[in-house]
């Protein structure tokens, strides 16, 4: 199937903030719309995990904990789209100074995630199963990243799930607000022309750098997530950046 992108024109640039304004394309509609939405599904209850729209029930400590958390002074990585988990799970496990946040939008892999993160007694990671455009704005101060990773986004082949996208301006924007100056994005991609189109739009912004192939050594050894796992045994290539947060520190 095609992956087909342009630069956008002014009118299609106006008309993804107009989208991302109305909520359009987030996975599942509305989160505002779902029963409950303000209260933690009681399998997560007093566990590390988090919905944004939920961080104050207080008939669980989930919120209390996490807010501490985010508010220490330690280094924080996100993962969105974390998928099984794989590169997640173990760079926590590396890196036990530093905190980590993952978000997932399927409630079931967050939920396997979670098992596994309790089994191997992780405690500087958070999971969410929050769509990261709600999730991110609303429990991450500005700032306060240190490296964000998005390894092999979905790309929404079909034009009328083009929405669904992950990469717009508008997200270009949150990302830059979120990640620290110094900080970095880390992407990867098997698919070609996606990996062309965020490089195009994260470089496009001023407040990102252009890919910058030093910035791996800050990632070191890793274990792969499952894609990149999958691309490696079927010897596809993956298009992998790292663009720095530009700004001074
Ligand atoms: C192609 S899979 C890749 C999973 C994993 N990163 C890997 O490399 O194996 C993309 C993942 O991103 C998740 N995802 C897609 N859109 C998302 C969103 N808006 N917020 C959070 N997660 C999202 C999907 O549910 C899916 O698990």
């Amino acid at each position: 199937m095609d992956f087909a992108w342009e630069e956008l024109t002014d009118d299609e640039r106006a008309r993804h903030y107009a989208d991302w304004q109305a909520g359009k394309g987030l996975i599942g509609g509305d989160p505002r719309r779902r029963p409950h939405f303000d209260r933690l599904p009681a399998w997560g209850m007093d566990r590390p995990f988090v919905r944004a729209l939920a961080l104050n029930d207080n008939r669980a400590a989930n919120g209390e904990r996490f807010r501490r958390e985010v508010d220490s002074l330690r280094p924080l990585e996100i993962e969105i789209g974390f998928g099984r988990g794989d590169f997640l799970l173990d760079r926590a496990a590396r890196l036990s100074d530093s905190r980590f946040v993952g978000f997932e939008v399927r409630t079931k892999a967050v939920r396997l995630a979670l098992r596994r993160l309790e089994k191997g007694g992780l405690e500087n990671l958070w999971l969410s199963d929050d769509d990261v455009r709600v999730g991110l704005p609303l429990a991450i101060p500005d700032g306060r990243v240190d490296a964000m990773h998005v390894l092999f986004p979905d790309p929404w082949w079909k034009e009328q799930h083009k929405v669904k996208r992950l990469f717009s301006p508008p997200f270009v924007d949150l990302l830059a607000a979120k990640i620290q100056p110094g900080g970095y994005l880390h992407f990867k991609s098997d698919v070609e022309q996606y990996a062309a189109l965020v490089r195009h739009l994260v470089s496009y912004h001023p407040a990102f750098g252009d890919h910058c192939p030093g910035l791996a050594e800050r990632v070191g050894s890793y274990v792969p997530t499952h894609r990149e796992h999958w691309c490696r045994e079927n010897r596809m290539p993956v298009w992998v950046y790292f663009f720095p947060r530009q700004g001074k520190t």
